[in-house]
């Protein structure tokens, strides 16, 4: 479903180019549920954001079905870190926004909308605003949003990082059974390792500067998955403890980007002007 070939992206900063990605390979099939985690700045949000279109590439292709990516697609939906509701629209209200941008029919997908907020357990809240629903609620909203127009894929990036522990933990069962029951093909970005275990089919690991594919850990434990006491604890462990190490471990050297000026490494023997010897 997810094809990324050979992608890079640099980009140019105030203070010189920055090396984001490089050279990126990742499939994605269809239905698969993959989770990316890597340490800040690795560039998690660089990839999902090439991936959705919202920005091109340096070097490489993505294609999502079959076509290339090169700008926004009804086809593709993203979740953010902040649900970024409307706050004057009502719950239903902001669900139902995609349908109005690209001029769905309103009746059919008013009906969905209804079901999806139901199967996230908003029955209710419909009428409600923004403000009067807590955060995990507002981003369950936001989840509907995306899976209003039906996408072929979903990217998500940290969308439940601002939620306190044990709404994130119900967030993500409940995103696992959103999966299991729609099999969209998603993409989730987490700093989690619990969350990544919980959720991904596999687990990609990106190591940073310049961010690259470390590894992809196949997650092989029975869904439904959940945090609690149950049948695989054994696999969670074992399987977060390799993402542990992996996270841990200093990537392999590469060469440097831009390439050092000559004598940028050579230690200092004289002292440089400017800096006191400490002598009186
Ligand atoms: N628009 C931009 N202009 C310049 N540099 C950028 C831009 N966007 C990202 N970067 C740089 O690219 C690198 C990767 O950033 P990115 O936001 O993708 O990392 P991340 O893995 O999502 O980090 P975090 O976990 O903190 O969200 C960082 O060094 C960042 O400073
Ligand atoms: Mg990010």
């Amino acid at each position: 479903m997810i094809e990324i070939s050979g992608v890079s992206r640099t980009f140019a900063g105030r203070h010189g180019a920055v090396e984001a990605l490089r050279a990126i390979d990742l499939t994605v099939a269809a239905g698969e549920f993959l989770a990316v985690i890597g340490r800040s700045g690795c560039g998690k949000s660089t990839l999902l954001r090439l991936v959705a279109g919202l920005l091109p590439v340096s070097a490489g292709e993505v294609r999502v079905a079959g076509e290339p990516v090169r700008r926004p697609r009804r086809d593709i939906a993203m979740v953010f870190q902040r649900p970024a509701l409307l706050p004057w629209r009502t719950v239903l209200d902001n669900v139902m926004l995609p349908v109005e941008v690209f001029r769905w029919r309103g009746a059919e997908h008013r009906e969905r909308a209804h079901q999806l907020l139901d199967m996230v357990g908003l029955a209710g809240f419909e009428r409600r605003l923004p403000h009067e629903l807590s955060g995990g609620m507002q981003q369950r909203v936001a989840l509907c949003r995306a899976l209003i127009q039906r996408p072929k894929v979903m990217l998500m990036d940290e969308p439940f990082s601002a939620l306190d522990a044990l709404t994130r933990e119900e967030l993500a069962v409940q995103l696992q059974r959103v999966h299991m029951e729609l099999a969209t093909t998603i993409v989730f970005v987490t700093h989690s390792i619990q969350e990544a275990v919980l959720l991904g089919d596999r687990v990609a690991v990106l190591s940073p500067r310049p961010g690259r594919l470390r590894q992809v850990l196949r997650v092989d434990i029975p869904r439904p998955r959940s945090f609690g006491h149950n049948a695989h604890l054994k696999e969670v462990a074992a399987c977060s403890a390799e993402l542990h190490e992996l996270l841990l471990e200093p990537a392999p050297a590469l060469p440097p980007w831009p390439e050092p000026e000559i004598g940028m490494d050579v230690p200092l023997r004289r002292r440089p002007e400017g800096i006191p010897s400490g002598r009186p």
